[in-house]
């Protein structure tokens, strides 16, 4: 679906906002009038108050300027923030996608408004169906254009431009998690990472061979029951200072999480699909960086593996060790992401001198427990980037939550046989997963990891603002932290 603005528009649908208990907008005068004055009746007849999420729509004559009139409910004016501009957009979508008609246009109050409801019409427009190869026409959607008609075209062009990045990058780490382990695996994320050098970014892969020359034996452990090869992906996007030391972001991309000897059950294994969705994160943010052009140095890492049992696979008990030269009891197999996340905290701590880290990875099934779906666990002993994240997070609606940590923590990962084990006791598994990662990084480094496991897919908890599985969590909330902290 193509997004556009303008200041006037002719269009086969035309959508107006009501506020509230407030009465037919200015802008739609003209088509009341073609209509008769149906539209001022369609609001006072039946239940339509202009709540939230309300909608009621017109089908016009046939010598008036639009086919149909859709009425849509902005709720109070005053709490229109950008979440709620946003669902509009995509409420917007959602009723009329499948209308027949190919042209929409939503009539905005102001640039911002214009933005995000723009915003929240692009992804509520992304579609996963690739793979349903008997789609007659008529199941398909016909909606083509959503225009946005605003007093100043040229100032929600420019409001319009890093959204529509952040928005691509949202769908690029929805598309990539959507995906089945067949089809995205670690050499085809490679691949598919490898292609954003159109965009702008250095690329670099390290395989098997590359990785064990680093020592890299934690990362390498999980993946050596798979015949898949693991790969470490190096995404650079330089638009900062030139010798400007990076922001590093580190995702973890376990293209399929069985478990490994320590199997999973079977139902709802199909998820573990999405088992990469924190490289997902950092390969999505690294295109929206590129595409507005940030004015930053950042640099993406992800460790993309897949944890399968095998007469090669690792076993409970072996002992790793990892590029940091610790060593590490592996307990369970199915704690895996913390294995592939230590060697890739300590490359990007070897090969740069980040200025901040930030690790994604849907890393314990604690946090759903926690937070369920809709914060992130954020877990850092630092106020500062604590603070920053969380404000990013609200920002653009990927809201994160933050989680103690500390030394008794720490503790619980005391292992008989080496430097630590990989899994702590019953309680507290999620802050005991960060606690592992906190050792693969250096003193004084600046780091946050987040834990988004609950909200890298929708499970039957779907959002307006997504009709897929995948959410595509993570590119936004980072855009907007680097944004926000690191361009000038
Ligand atoms: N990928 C899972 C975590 C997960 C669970 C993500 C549910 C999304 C939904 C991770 O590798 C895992 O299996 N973690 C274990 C750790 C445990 C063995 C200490 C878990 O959470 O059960
Ligand atoms: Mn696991
Ligand atoms: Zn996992």
């Amino acid at each position: 679906m193509k997004i556009t603005f303008a200041e006037q528009a002719e269009a086969d649908i035309s959508a107006f906002v009501i506020d509230e208990n407030g009465k037919l907008p200015a802008a739609a005068k003209d088509l009341d009038e073609q209509s008769g004055g149906l539209l001022a009746e369609a609001i006072s007849q039946n239940r339509f108050t202009g709540k939230e999420g309300q909608q009621t729509y017109a089908v016009m004559p046939k010598a008036a300027s639009s086919r149909r009139v859709v009425l849509i409910g902005g709720g109070k004016p005053k709490e229109r923030d950008a979440r709620a501009q946003e669902k509009i957009g995509a409420f917007l979508v959602k009723s009329q996608a499948d209308s027949g008609y190919k042209t929409i246009a939503l009539y905005a109050e102001d640039a911002e408004f214009a933005a995000r409801a723009a915003l929240g019409a692009s992804l509520a427009a992304y579609r996963f169906d690739d793979y349903f190869t008997k789609l007659k026409a008529d199941q398909k959607p016909s909606l083509k254009t959503f225009t946005v008609v605003c007093p100043d075209e040229r100032t929600a062009k420019a409001a319009w431009k890093p959204l529509e990045a952040a928005s691509e990058g949202t769908k690029l780490a929805r598309d990539l998690m959507n995906l089945p382990p067949n089809i995205l695996y670690p050499e085809t994320f490679a691949d598919r990472i490898k292609e954003l050098e159109k965009q702008g970014l250095e690329v670099e892969i390290l395989g098997e061979k590359e990785m064990e020359k680093l020592g890299m034996g934690a990362l390498l452990g999980v993946g050596q029951g798979s015949v898949k090869e693991s790969k470490l992906a190096i995404m650079k996007w330089n638009g900062g200072k030139k010798g400007e030391d990076p922001v590093a972001l580190c995702g973890k991309g376990v293209c399929f999480d069985t478990g490994g000897i320590s199997l999973k059950p079977g139902p709802g294994m199909e998820d573990m699909r999405g088992d990469m969705g924190g490289a997902a994160a950092v390969t999505g943010a690294m295109l929206a960086l590129a595409k507005r052009k940030a004015k930053a140095n950042v640099v993406g890492l992800v460790g993309l593996v897949e944890n399968m049992p095998d007469g090669n696979a690792i076993r409970p008990g072996d002992i790793l060790t990892s590029a940091s030269g610790q060593t590490i009891e592996v307990l369970n197999t199915d704690a895996e992401g913390r294995l592939v996340l230590a060697d890739v905290l300590w490359y990007a701590q070897e090969h740069f001198k980040p200025k901040a880290i930030v690790d994604l990875a849907t890393l314990t099934g604690a946090i759903v427990i926690s937070l369920g779906h809709h914060h992130a666990g954020l877990f850092t002993g630092d106020d500062d980037i604590a603070d920053k994240l969380t404000k990013a997070g609200l920002a653009e609606g990927e809201r994160v939550w933050r989680l103690p940590m500390g030394s008794e923590y720490d503790a619980l990962l005391k292992s008989q046989f080496a430097d630590m084990k990989n899994i702590g006791g019953k309680t507290a598994g999620s802050i005991t997963a960060a606690q592992f990662l906190k050792r693969f990084v250096n003193d004084g480094q600046v780091w946050a990891h987040l834990d988004i496991a609950g909200v890298a897919w929708m499970d039957g908890n779907k959002s307006p603002l997504n009709p897929s599985w995948s959410s595509g969590f993570g590119p936004r909330l980072l855009d907007r932290w680097i944004a926000d902290n690191y361009e000038s």
